[in-house]
């Protein structure tokens, strides 16, 4: 390999950078570089393009911004939404035009101090005005870094790279570095579908190389599911079977049988019955145990068979052709079998 990735990544740039067109590419003044990529947090470069003209023509230096009146930054910043980004604006403005005299902090450890400048936006800002080779970590980067590096470990945040991405950063020009690499983030190295025959830095990625780029960057595994223990009795009163409508949440408006939590032995059950408010509880027979996996959780069911004299307000006790015709779920699919299949 005769070059370097950030050598390919920016010889890529210069070639298609033109291509974007960005009004701050090129910038110089912190002032416009710092409200470019605050715009650019959450929105995308070619909506900021509209709303970052009209906010320079508004208010071309920081210390107009200062001296603006609130209302008149959130009117320019209205349909970007996040608005706090603007008020947050026009405090560090006050503040870089106020204490400062109207200089920015020269360094990404200063930036980070003014109101609503975050460590992806003060490397960005730094990098890009003053030169400095602070990786602009975000989801992207780290996305394409991850896969570059076939990195194996979970990111818990887009910062247990810096590391790598220090040692990556060009020296000479971590602006359009790191720029570039948004660049390819946004366009080539994407989420779901990555075009890597078009890409820049292909010959760099170990992702590639194992034909595995989709698996990276690796995500947490699932959380573990919620096991369940759960005794489902078929409770008849007076020959009929005992359902209840399921409130709302899991299976909320499906039918059940009369459920207890847990497995407990046949005098405990009698005694949650009754404390449920059923009364004259009698367990007649065990039922076969049934098992159900949802997506988060698993229920570990055991059933029994019994009746009772009374049933508490919410059970209905219904015959054959009810039980057929409600809607039950299929998790309680074995025992509503069983129930068909029992003599009336
Ligand atoms: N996203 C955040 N900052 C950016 C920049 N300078 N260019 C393109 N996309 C960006």
């Amino acid at each position: 390999m005769s070059t370097s990735f950030s050598e390919d990544l920016l010889r890529w740039y210069d070639k298609n950078a033109a291509a974007r067109a960005l009004p701050w590419r090129g910038e110089r003044d912190p002032y416009r570089i710092w409200l470019s990529e605050i715009m650019l947090q959450q929105t995308q470069a070619q909506t900021v393009k509209g709303y970052y003209a009209r906010f320079l023509s508004a208010f071309p230096t920081v210390f107009a911004l200062a001296e603006a009146d609130e209302q008149a930054v959130l009117k320019l910043w209205e349909g970007l939404g996040y608005y706090s980004r603007a008020r947050n604006l026009h405090a560090a403005a006050r503040r870089v035009a106020g204490d400062m005299g109207g200089a920015f902090p020269g360094d990404a450890a200063g930036l980070r101090r003014l109101p609503g400048v975050g460590p992806y936006a003060a490397s960005a800002i730094a990098s890009i005005a003053f030169g400095e080779p602070a990786p602009a970590l975000d989801g992207n980067q780290a996305r394409v870094l991850g896969r570059v590096l076939a990195w194996e470990d979970v990111l818990k945040t887009p910062f247990d790279l810096l590391a790598p991405a220090l040692e990556r950063i060009d020296r000479e020009r971590p602006g359009d570095y790191n720029q570039a690499l948004m660049d390819l983030g946004a366009s080539i190295c994407t989420p779901k579908s990555p075009r890597c025959g078009d890409c820049p830095v292909a010959e760099h990625c170990r992702a590639r190389e194992e034909d595995a780029v989709l698996e990276y960057p690796k995500k947490s595994p699932p959380a573990p599911k919620k096991e369940q223990d759960l005794t489902i009795l078929l409770l008849y009163q007076n020959g009929r079977l005992l359902v209840r409508r399921r409130p709302k949440g899991l299976l909320g408006g499906l039918y059940e049988f009369v459920c207890v939590e847990g497995h407990p032995d046949e005098p405990a059950l009698a005694d949650a019955l009754t404390a449920m408010g059923f009364t004259g509880v009698q367990i007649e027979r065990p039922l076969p145990d049934a098992k159900h996996v949802f997506t988060h959780r698993v229920w570990h069911m055991q059933g029994r068979l019994g009746s009772c004299a009374t049933s508490p307000e919410g059970y209905s006790a219904v015959d054959q052709d009810q039980l057929q015709a409600l809607p039950f779920p299929s998790a309680l699919r074995v025992y509503r079998e069983i129930a068909l299949s029992e003599k009336q």
